[in-house]
């Protein structure tokens, strides 16, 4: 999957225009970029995102101004898919990608939603800038275990160094208090507490509750950066059963469906059920 199309500097600046909303800064070539303030590649880089895509099928799940999604095209992504609840022509997805010529499938939907019988399975997932908007973190994770079969790659605000007191006023931790990031923590916050604009910040996790959340799905996760308070993951999928088959082996049917397991009679069950090890 390639772009189809070589546009012009003018098609390219008036696809642009089309936008007031960039948050993400892409450099489409020489002198030409989206005027974003995140580095889309740099965010890539820093989780450790393949330089080469080619053969692989991607999703980019809240997927904004489309930027990530129209990387791993040029990266030699054999199908993208960005999904996002956000409409593609406010966005500047759109045009964007018209300008280009892109081949990046826009599915408007929620993390929540995603079905490997609808959406199919993904080689690469990108979950840049979600995890902590999400009023079911957790949820929204089993939801990417149950699409993903290679590599997760995450970004996301994380409390390791950074803390918002209810009087809205924050703070760096010193080096003796960063010392409970070993400890996984998902600190709730209230609403327009993280920013007083946007009441969409749910919870703030450490990295430490980032890779266990992860890892308790059989995703094992690693931090790749940490810097502010944002950090990056790259996650690998193993087989097997996880936590949730283990703790949840008698689970009913329709709790089962929303993590993304699709019976208790799937054979992850059979095999955990198996195990002597009963741990809960
Ligand atoms: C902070 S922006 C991050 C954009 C982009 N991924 C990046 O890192 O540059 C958060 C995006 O997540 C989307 N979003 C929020 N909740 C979502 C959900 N439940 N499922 C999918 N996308 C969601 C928002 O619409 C928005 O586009």
């Amino acid at each position: 999957m390639a772009f189809q199309k070589i546009p012009t500097d003018g098609e390219l600046r008036e696809a642009i225009a089309t936008s007031s909303v960039w948050f993400q800064r892409w450099n489409i070539r020489q002198g030409i970029e989206t005027p974003g303030r995140n580095d889309v590649v740099g965010i890539m880089d820093s989780a450790g995102v393949p330089a080469d895509l080619t053969g692989r099928r991607v999703l980019d799940i809240g997927a904004y101004n489309g930027c990530v999604a129209l990387e791993c095209e040029r990266r030699g992504a054999a199908e993208v898919v960005a999904l996002d609840i956000m409409d593609p022509g406010v966005t500047g997805f759109r045009a964007l990608a018209e300008a280009l010529g892109s081949e990046v499938r826009w599915e408007y939907g929620t993390v929540y939603e995603l079905d490997p019988e609808i959406h199919g399975t993904f080689d690469i997932v990108i979950f840049f800038g979600v995890l902590y908007h999400l009023r079911w973190p957790l949820l929204g994770i089993d939801r990417i275990r149950s699409v993903a079969t290679d590599l997760v790659f995450t970004e996301s605000h994380v409390i390791d160094r950074f803390f918002v007191h209810p009087r809205r006023w924050f703070r760096w931790l010193k080096e003796k208090e960063q010392k409970i990031s070993s400890v996984p923590i998902w600190r709730g916050y209230r609403s327009r507490e993280l920013h007083p604009e946007d009441a969409s910040n749910f919870f703030g996790p450490n990295t430490s509750a980032v890779v266990c959340a992860f890892d308790d799905v059989g995703i094992t996760t690693e931090t790749m950066a940490l810097w502010d308070d944002r950090a990056s993951f790259r996650g690998v999928v193993r087989p097997g059963a996880t936590r949730q088959h283990e703790v949840y082996e008698a689970l009913h049917h329709a709790t089962a469906s929303l993590m993304g397991i699709k019976t208790v009679s799937d054979p992850l069950f059979v095999e955990t059920n198996a195990s002597d090890d009963k741990r809960m």
